[in-house]
């Protein structure tokens, strides 16, 4: 028996120790010990591997656009919407395509392989769209890229977005999306959600919808969202990201609808980095956190991921396209520390990603496409700890980035004479 590439001795994200052996682009075997040929034989003994890091909200049309033309002042959501007004017509396809082919190379030197970006579909030219089917396709082979038609500025407040969103959907875009709290009023929003769903019905597409991101307790369009998820027979293809409001809902109010979201079978997509910088800047103190509920919608059995949002945007002013920050911070806001929240911290961020994108061939797992990661760290829990470096990432069989163990020199007398950069534990 040969195969084309042998992985020895990594750590699964179970605990287990195991060989993973690659065919061509898939998964041949995954076995405590192989012993067998191969073209390519890779020692990543101790170091923990799984499959790649997914993100399933994120925003390429204006990423690294950090300062252009100027910079958030204040920091807050309307005044990032301000500014990509701002930014919008001087956007070129050129000037997106670039942008977004730079961030996909960070994405792969930091393992995250499978991205879901919305794409602000209200500008009448399709720029944006037009440029990321290009980016779309010149990635594939190693990102798998689904776009979301986005009415960004609102599917009824903007003067053609309902027809700019069937436009971008005919063009070959992937996902329905959605921002119903950014509609005039609350009947309009509601009216949004249904309008939306329709489509993706007839369409036979998902749903991914910026939900109630906004401190305003009454915004309750996740309920509509879980109505017509029902309705329409859309259960596993719809996500809610944001839902920040349900952070101050009325929690009599939440305990009846958190049976709902779960029963529909909606997803949903904090986003933890952008959520605890942008929500509650109307606040004096006691602050609001401004993210969702999520060990309470995990307690009901809802699928829920941790999504980016933003990198150098006009929303966000850091970001590297890490998804183990993504996890860190999101563990923290929600107080997700034992060893069984940590663990699932890493697991929203690979596998249930994943499953929200509904990625069919996604998975460390025989017979699935050999798209993986191996970092320096020894476990899921200490990944998330250390955000450390992506030893080797592979993209179906291949290897796509590779970089060395950092470690810091020490000058101390009677020490030893190097300590790993982010001190992993021995
Ligand atoms: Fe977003």
């Amino acid at each position: 028996m040969s195969f084309d590439v042998l992985l020895k001795g990594g750590s699964l994200a179970d605990g287990s120790t195991a060989d993973i052996a690659i065919s061509g682009t898939k998964i041949a075997a995954i076995e405590p010990a192989i012993e067998a040929e191969a073209g390519q034989i890779i020692d990543i003994s101790g170091n923990l591997v799984s499959a790649p890091f997914v993100d399933p909200h994120f925003h390429m049309d204006a990423t690294l656009s950090y300062g252009i033309p100027r910079i958030n002042q204040s920091g807050t959501l309307l005044e990032g919407i301000a500014l990509w007004g701002e930014l919008k017509p001087q956007l070129t396809h050129q000037a997106v395509k670039q942008r977004a082919l730079d961030y996909c190379d960070w994405a792969v030197s930091m393992g995250l392989l499978a991205i879901r970006t919305h794409v602000d579909v209200c500008d009448d030219r399709l720029l944006a769209a037009e440029a990321l089917i290009e980016v779309r396709k010149e990635v594939a082979d190693y990102i798998d890229l689904q776009l979301v038609a986005f009415p960004q500025d609102g599917l009824y407040r903007s003067p053609n977005a309902l027809d700019n969103t069937l436009r971008a959907l005919d063009l070959g875009l992937d996902v329905v999306g959605g921002i119903p709290h950014f509609e005039r009023t609350m009947e309009d929003g509601r009216r949004s959600v249904t309008e939306l769903c329709e489509i993706a019905q007839q369409r036979g597409l998902q749903v991914d919808m910026h939900c109630d991101e906004t401190d305003d307790p009454q915004s309750r369009h996740i309920e509509q969202l879980a109505y017509e998820t029902q309705r329409l027979g859309l259960q596993g293809r719809v996500a809610g990201s944001h839902l920040t409001s349900m952070h101050s809902m009325d929690n009599y109010y939440v305990s009846k609808l958190l049976p709902l979201i779960a029963e529909a079978g909606v997803s949903a997509i904090p986003n933890p980095l952008i959520n605890i910088t942008i929500q509650g800047r109307h606040d004096t103190y006691p602050k609001r956190r401004g993210m969702t509920r999520v060990p309470e919608m995990l307690a009901h059995g809802i699928r829920v991921g941790w999504g980016q949002d933003c990198v150098l945007d006009p929303w966000y002013p850091l970001g590297t396209a890490d998804m183990l920050d993504v996890a860190f911070m999101g563990l923290h806001v929600a107080q997700m520390t034992s060893p069984a929240e940590m663990q699932h911290c890493y697991d929203m961020v690979t596998n249930q990603n994943a499953a929200i994108m509904n990625l069919d061939d996604y998975g460390l797992q025989v017979g699935k496409k050999a798209s993986l990661v191996v970092l320096d760290a020894g476990n899921p829990i200490e990944a998330i700890r250390l955000r450390p470096e992506r030893l080797l990432v592979m993209a179906k069989g291949k290897v796509v980035a590779r970089r060395d163990r950092q470690d810091t020199e020490l000058s101390l007398p009677g020490r030893p004479s190097h300590v790993n950069r982010r001190h992993r534990t021995p």
